[in-house]
């Protein structure tokens, strides 16, 4: 009986006849407009999740002494909720979690700069920002 394989078989070429987006759950068009931006900015093709953890998880020097980290609000998952010096709860920054986070572009704008002169005391850079967002869409 082979009749199980060809089930799928049939089942994968219906969704690709009707259209079915064949790209991860959570993808989006306006996170990948952000991306594809800070893409253009960097003059790369692709960014690195890997690099973007290793940045967000760091203990940075150069701004705040008592805010080291983007892991000291996001917490060290950022598949958890976080929290704001004063105490203020905030949603999961991971995509899987949260599938709103990142799909706008002045959100995105207005915190990357902010978050970024608080925990390094400069602004991120287009790679250091696409890195952020693959690593963060990817768990
Ligand atoms: C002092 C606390 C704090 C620190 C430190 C912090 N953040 Fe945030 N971040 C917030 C708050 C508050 C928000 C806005 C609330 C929300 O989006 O849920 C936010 C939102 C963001 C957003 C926008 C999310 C969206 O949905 O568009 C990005 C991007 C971001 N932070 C990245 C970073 C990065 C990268 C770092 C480290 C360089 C960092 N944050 C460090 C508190 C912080």
């Amino acid at each position: 009986m082979k009749l199980f394989p060809n089930l799928i078989l049939s089942g994968t070429l219906l969704a690709v006849a009707l259209g079915a987006p064949i790209q991860p759950a959570q993808a989006d068009p306006a996170r990948d407009a952000i991306i594809a931006q800070f893409k253009a900015q960097a003059g790369v093709s692709s960014f690195s999740a890997a690099r973007g953890k290793k940045f967000f998880h760091a203990k940075h020097a150069g701004g705040k002494p008592e805010t080291p980290s983007c892991t000291t609000c996001h917490t060290n998952d950022p598949r958890n909720f976080g929290k704001t010096r004063v105490g203020k709860v905030i949603d999961p920054m991971a995509v899987s979690r949260n599938p709103q986070r990142f799909t706008d572009p002045k959100k995105v704008a207005k915190w990357f700069r902010r978050n970024c002169k608080t925990v390094l005391g400069r602004e991120c850079t287009a790679q250091e920002k696409g890195d952020i967002l693959t690593y963060l869409s990817s768990i």
